[in-house]
């Protein structure tokens, strides 16, 4: 787990934008979340997509996070300048290691990830590290509650790992490089 170097990290952001809105293109039409629902997003980057799903979505809560510093203030910087400096309440921005997730258990419904699930292996090629990631995400996820992310590498043992934890695919859509998935984890359905 290490931080991008700069010259990685301004590349990656100034795809930020579009990136961000054929995730949130993606989600709004094929994925089933809930106004009301308390979110976490994992290496949410410039927060692009979090800014776009807060005012789309209207969850309870969306923490986005992101284990580099210099990723957060980024961040900070470009939602005080989308929302006139008053960003939303409901929309947090902290740092936070997908691998240590400083979060309590059972404590989200939605864990989203848009590129970034890889980036818990420092060479992103080696899957050895991605199933603390994973089992970190199952730990702070409800029951029934949904893991919505987009990939790049590692696509087929992401979801072999999600089927082995007992989480079904509901929705699977796939382009020549990225895969979207949405996948609910098992559990006894939320009272009325
Ligand atoms: C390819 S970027 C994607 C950023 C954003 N989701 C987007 O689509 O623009 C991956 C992000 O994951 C972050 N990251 C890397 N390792 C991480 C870790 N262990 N925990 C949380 N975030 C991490 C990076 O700092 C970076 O912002």
């Amino acid at each position: 787990m290490t931080e991008m170097n700069p010259i990685s990290r301004f590349f990656v952001n100034l795809s930020a934008s579009s990136r961000s809105a054929r995730a949130y293109d993606w989600v709004r039409k094929d994925v089933p979340i809930p106004a009301g629902s308390v979110c976490l997003e994992l290496g949410s980057g410039t927060a692009a997509f979090a800014a776009r799903f807060v005012d789309g979505f209207r969850p309870a809560q969306y923490v986005a996070t992101d284990l580099d510093p210099h990723q957060v203030e980024t961040a900070r910087a470009a939602l005080a300048k989308r929302f006139g400096g008053r960003p939303p309440p409901e929309l947090t921005v902290r740092a936070a290691d997908m691998l240590h997730l400083p979060f309590a258990d059972v404590s989200f419904d939605v864990v989203l990830a848009f590129v970034a699930i890889h980036h818990a292996s420092p060479n992103h090629f080696d899957f050895g590290p991605i199933p603390q990631a994973l089992s970190e995400i199952d730990r702070v996820l409800r029951a029934r509650g949904l893991l919505v992310y987009r990939e790049i590498l590692h696509k087929d043992a992401i979801r072999r790992w999600l089927g082995d934890h007992g989480y079904a695919v509901e929705r699977l859509r796939r382009s020549w490089r990225v895969e979207s998935v949405a996948a609910r984890k098992s559990g006894p359905p939320a009272p009325a």
